[in-house]
């Protein structure tokens, strides 16, 4: 915790940036996070401090029920709205951007230094989905080493661990529902990519059968997803998204340990060097098109 001070009434309290616990985006080129004033503070509002590389960005999401004031402290950010077209909001210290609860931004660097603001969160909640990022110190994943095979397994852990996230929450007493339409919105991209880009290769490297398996099981992942969000939208409860995200658990661990040591060992190689440097691009930065579905859908 990075108070310093504090009076007996547990009125007014000082804080250091500096002492907040640290931790990194898992995933390349996004944010250091500090966590200044957690929920864990007890207090209305949650404080963090976000740091973005030069070239770095905090790719799109919402805040879930919570709504955001960014104060810049160096640097340059552009801010962009989901749907807005692309309007963007070029932010630098001495300018504020207000965030309100269920808007979607993209927030990249976009200067050539970093860039770093705090974000201040009325309730604190969302500073919760901080605990599920690496610690700062940790090793992360080197873009140069990493094998596209590697990646897609990294993705697949990813996964299912905003999902396990969703259900101990559910289980604590939580609505928060943002980490798992991310990892949903994830997992159709990861589907996007290995049916458009990893797929077709692999067939006709005499794969087809193991291919055939993976398209067929997709179809029953995008089934699952569908329910989920039907059960998000219509109960607001949440009483059965559980059940149905074990479903998805389950479905995509019969899933993903055949694709992990049958397909994937043979990814790099049979795209070749160029493409497969590619396709991890993509990982990090790419949209699935609006509208796509899985070919089993
Ligand atoms: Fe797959
Ligand atoms: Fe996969």
């Amino acid at each position: 915790m990075s108070q310093v001070e504090s009076r007996t009434d547990a009125g007014v309290r000082g804080w250091q940036i500096e002492a907040g616990e640290a931790r990194r985006a898992p995933f390349e080129a996004g944010p250091l996070v500090r966590v200044v004033v957690g929920p864990a503070a007890g207090e209305p509002v949650g404080v963090l401090e976000v740091t973005l590389p030069a070239g770095g960005a905090m790719p799109e999401h919402d805040h879930g029920d919570s709504s955001v004031l960014l104060v810049p402290l160096a640097g340059c950010f552009r801010l962009v709205e989901a749907g807005q077209d692309g309007a963007a909001l070029e932010l630098r210290p001495g300018s504020l951007a207000t965030i309100p609860v269920g808007r979607r931004v993209r927030l990249e660097n976009a200067g050539e230094t970093e860039a770093r603001t705090l974000a201040v969160l009325t309730p604190p909640d969302f500073a919760e989905q901080l605990d599920a990022w690496p610690a700062a110190g940790a090793p992360g994943p080197d873009p140069q080493a990493e094998t596209l095979a590697a990646a897609l397994e990294r993705e697949h852990r990813e996964i299912d661990q905003a999902i396990e996230a969703f259900l101990e929450g559910v289980s604590e007493g939580r609505t928060e529902t943002g980490p798992l339409t991310r990892a949903m919105e994830a997992l159709r991209r990861h589907i996007y990519l290995e049916e458009q880009f990893l797929f077709p290769p692999l067939r006709d490297a005499g794969f087809m059968a193991p291919v055939l398996v993976m398209l067929r099981e997709h179809g029953e992942l995008w089934q699952t997803m569908t329910a989920i969000e039907r059960e998000l939208v219509e109960d607001a409860t949440l009483s059965g998204a559980p059940a149905q995200c074990k479903l998805l658990l389950a479905q995509l661990e019969r899933h993903n340990s055949k694709e992990e040591p049958i397909l994937y060992p043979h990814a790099d190689d049979v795209l070749g060097a160029p493409a497969s440097a590619e396709l991890r691009a993509f990982m990090r930065s790419g949209q699935m098109p609006d509208g796509w579905v899985c070919t089993s859908a």
